[in-house]
């Protein structure tokens, strides 16, 4: 994907702090709206973390502190411009964690105000959400299933900065549960990937495992119940062999899909009551659209419904600044500047009006 800048292409440095990846990327996007990916540099700290079970804001954002600037110097060099040649500089402003958020987001302003260029302070899940744009070129409006170790939410993206929230999680985020039963079975995190791994050689028969809120007329999605019934399972086969481990892994995974697929398709039907003839694409971004047996299933929903599917490269599905970058391309081109004083959001919802869901709290 990466390729020359042309001559009327606005260049975007963008910069990604929320969680524990730090990560900084240049794109171009030229006036008909068609992008280029100049440039992606991620830099995981999952070793930081690792002794912990699980990321600790304090040392993710000390993380961040330590390695951004060398991250953007790489970003902007592995792009083939100067920083001077940059034309707006976009950071992740929430939701996520605020210490990280804070480095990401001060060290943008620091850039914009010394070269004297705009700021976009950029919602992380407006990023995902756009993220097809910059790798499929495709436009709103489209249904989106976010994903990720944070959210869990099916969205109508009618355009960039306008989205209906249709269904949220009433507990737990799928990555989440992913990376709790990893950790219950005593796999490597983020679990996403080592259980996805481990399913791949399991029986999903073997363990009888609950389909989460299947059936149920709202579109939402529950996950803690499943975790626990895995933990139970889990208990009862102690001390668990390979064998067991990669069962129950598969037996999870196929408990997920059916739940998902489930939702996705009261979401569909619920889009198509807003959209009409204008549904044609479902889309899917965050961490865990990394999942290929995830993106099989909801590949052959969206065959089902007449739906183009959509998903990013793998690469592009967990936290990275490249989406970041573009959608700071994208509201700049609408004129969607921000600030100096502009906030880091430990939370900031991407539909504001969307009803309040009983149980939902912080992931909503
Ligand atoms: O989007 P992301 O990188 O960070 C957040 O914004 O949260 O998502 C991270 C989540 C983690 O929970 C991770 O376990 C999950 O995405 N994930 C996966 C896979 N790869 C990453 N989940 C299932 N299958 C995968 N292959
Ligand atoms: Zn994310």
């Amino acid at each position: 994907m990466q390729t020359e800048p042309k001559n009327n292409d606005t260049l975007v440095l963008g910069i990604e702090t929320s969680c524990d990846e730090t990560a900084a990327a240049v794109v171009a996007r030229d006036p008909d709206g068609e992008a280029r990916l100049l440039s992606s540099v991620v830099r995981a700290q999952w070793e930081h973390h690792k002794d912990f079970g699980g990321v600790v804001p304090e040392i993710a954002a000390r993380a961040h502190a330590e390695c951004l600037d060398e991250i953007i110097r790489m970003a902007v060099k592995e792009a083939g411009v100067s920083l001077a040649e940059v034309d707006a500089i976009a950071a992740a402003a929430g939701p996520g964690l605020i210490g990280g958020l804070i480095v990401g987001l001060v060290s943008a302003k620091a850039i914009a105000l010394a070269l004297n260029k705009p700021l976009i302070a950029v919602n992380h899940l407006e990023a995902h959400a756009l993220t097809v744009g910059l790798t499929d070129g495709l436009r709103p409006p489209y249904l989106l299933l976010l994903v990720s170790g944070g959210h869990t939410q099916i969205l109508l993206v009618r355009d960039v900065a306008d989205y209906t929230r249709i269904a949220t999680t009433i507990d737990d985020a799928l990555g989440e549960a992913f990376d709790k039963t990893a950790k219950l079975l005593g796999l490597p995190q983020p679990g996403g990937p080592s259980v996805e791994e481990f399913a791949a050689t399991g029986d999903a028969s073997r363990f009888q495992l609950p389909r989460p809120m299947k059936g149920r007329a709202e579109p939402h999605f529950s996950f803690a119940g499943l975790k626990t019934a895995v933990r139970h399972r889990a208990r009862e086969a102690a001390p668990l062999s390979d064998k067991d481990v990669a069962d129950l892994c598969a037996g999870f995974q196929q408990a997920v899909m059916e739940s998902v697929l489930d939702r996705c398709q009261h979401a569909i039907a619920l889009a198509r009551e807003e959209l009409g003839d204008d549904l044609h694409h479902f889309v899917a971004a965050g961490g865990v659209a990394a999942n290929h047996v995830l993106r099989g299933g909801l590949t052959s929903l969206a065959e089902h419904n007449g739906l183009t599917f959509h998903a990013p490269p793998i690469a592009l599905c967990g936290d990275n600044a490249a989406m970041i970058a573009w959608a700071g391309a994208e509201r700049h081109s609408r004129g969607l500047i921000d600030d100096l004083d502009a906030p880091a959001r430990p939370r900031w919802p991407l539909d504001a009006q969307a009803p309040k869901v009983r149980g939902a709290g912080v992931k909503a």
